[in-house]
């Protein structure tokens, strides 16, 4: 239970919170910013008094719209009286709660046209509230349309004549400039963009699109440490939050480094060796790179995962690093090598439990079906292991492979998806059910008349998928 009540501000609170805007403006100008945002989006403190499903005031600031609106009227009005009329200050607000009972999207539309009118220099389009459901969230997830805001933002940009921002799921440069050019916003905001790739700008001046390392709407690295006390990070940018320790100095001394593995870590301690000024070679036992990021972005909604590999490819292809595929790495390869150092870099096998009759012809692993090494026709179907890989890969078959057959997953834990960000695992969920995946936890596997079971998998890797035969 939150420790914390909430209780409505008494008027003479809301007066001295207005005051503090006002001086805090005046602040944040004399040391020296730009402008100003002010932030009434996404259920924060202004938000709140915006939204009817939050506001239930009765005096001055709460009802109507006018009242609702009001302590944003004064605070503007406050900080303009502390940094002038040619200051910018510009408002962030959600196009929508997406909460019962939230600001409409005609009322989103008054309110715009509201702002420009008490003196806001631009509009910063955003989504949603911490309680929206998790497609509608503030960071939207993979499983969401890109620009999901798009619409909403041409509205308003029909109505006002002051910039409009947009912002939510827009990762790719190109589409930015595609949605400029439709006239959906003045412009584009970018904050997964920038924390998988600093340099995406740079790159997309220069033209080099493949060599983006894109957002791929995972939440796993950026929103997930948020609900942990923790920093954020991210998941296709290791570097990200860590950019003063690893800071790619050049190294003294150039190495010539052995990388054994291509999957994702193999790849980026490749780049990171030869961004550092040493000579890598990378050594892939497989005829492909990826590892098993290649079968991750076969489930439904995870497409872009494979731009990870991809950009991470290009890169290695920009920096000279040398890739050897489909070459297993032996002592006689290491010797002839003669490498300074290696890096073993071989990824996780899947543990595959000793249970009679595991090797049956009616037993394969995810990554197989993923990747369609292994053809399913015959059901019902059980999944061992609820983690992320098990139950996208239920959902995979019952949405795409086999629709309408029945299958189960299987987890020994309290509950499914444990190791899933909660916003992501939600929409799963949904998916599972819609598709018509049923699962049981608590459930141990035993073998049962000769059928083949299995345990648990390791987190990251295969689950096992009985099949008669
Ligand atoms: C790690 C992280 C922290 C964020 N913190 C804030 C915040 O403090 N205030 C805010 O308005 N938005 C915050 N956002 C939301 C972003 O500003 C942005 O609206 C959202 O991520 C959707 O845009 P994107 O798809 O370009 O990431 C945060 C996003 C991330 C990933």
């Amino acid at each position: 239970m939150c420790q914390f009540q909430a209780r409505e501000m008494s008027v003479e609170e809301i007066h001295q919170l207005v005051e503090d805007f006002g001086t805090a403006a005046r602040r944040a100008k004399d040391a020296g910013y730009d402008g100003i945002e002010l932030h009434c989006a996404h259920g924060y403190l202004l938000a709140e008094f915006l939204s009817p499903a939050v506001n239930r005031r009765v005096d001055q600031y709460g009802g109507c719209f006018d009242n609702r609106v009001r302590i944003v009227d004064e605070i503007l009005a406050a900080m303009r009286a502390q940094v002038g009329t040619d200051f910018p200050i510009q408002v962030r607000l959600s196009s929508m709660d997406f909460v019962t009972g939230g600001r409409t999207e005609a009322e989103t539309y008054e309110l715009c046209r509201h702002f420009e009118e008490i003196g806001f220099d631009a509009l910063h389009i955003s989504n949603g509230m911490y309680a929206s459901h998790p497609k509608d969230q503030i960071i939207a997830p993979m499983f969401t349309d890109h620009a999901l805001n798009m619409e909403r933002a041409a509205q308003v940009k029909s109505l006002v004549n002051i910039p409009v921002i947009l912002a939510n799921r827009i990762n790719d440069p190109k589409m930015a400039d595609t949605l400029l050019k439709m006239g959906k916003a003045d412009f584009i905001g970018m904050a997964r963009g920038s924390l998988a790739d600093p340099y995406l700008p740079a790159k997309a001046k220069e033209g080099r699109f493949d060599a983006i390392r894109y957002c791929i709407g995972c939440l796993q690295g950026c929103e997930m440490p948020l609900f942990m006390d923790d920093q954020a990070g991210c998941l296709v940018n290791p570097r990200c939050g860590r950019e003063f320790e690893n800071d790619l100095a050049k190294a003294t001394t150039s190495k010539r480094v052995m990388v054994i593995g291509g999957g994702p870590a193999g790849l980026i301690a490749a780049e990171t060796l030869a961004l550092r000024g040493h000579k890598p070679e990378v050594f892939e036992a497989q005829k492909h790179l990826g590892g098993q990021f290649r079968s991750a972005a076969f489930p439904v909604g995870k497409g872009e995962l494979s731009t990870f590999v991809s950009s991470l490819r290009k890169s290695l292809e920009e920096l000279e690093v040398p890739v050897h595929l489909g070459v297993e790495v032996d002592e006689a390869a290491i010797a002839s090598f003669a490498p300074d150092s290696v890096i073993v870099a071989t990824g996780a096998k899947p543990l595959v439990p000793p249970v009679p009759g595991i090797d049956g012809a009616n037993v394969v692993t995810a990554e197989d079906v993923l990747l369609g090494e292994v053809e399913i026709k015959d059901a019902p179907i059980v999944v061992c292991g609820g983690g992320e890989v098990g139950c996208e890969t239920a959902e995979y078959i019952a949405e795409v492979l086999l629709p309408h057959v029945p299958i189960t997953v299987l987890e020994m834990q309290d509950d499914i998806l444990m190791d899933m960000m909660p916003f992501t695992k939600v929409c799963l969920i949904e998916m599972m059910v819609q598709n018509g995946v049923a699962w049981k936890t608590g459930a141990t596997v035993r073998p049962l008349r000769q059928t083949v079971w299995c345990t648990r998998m390791p987190k990251a890797s295969t689950s096992c998928l009985p099949r008669r035969s």
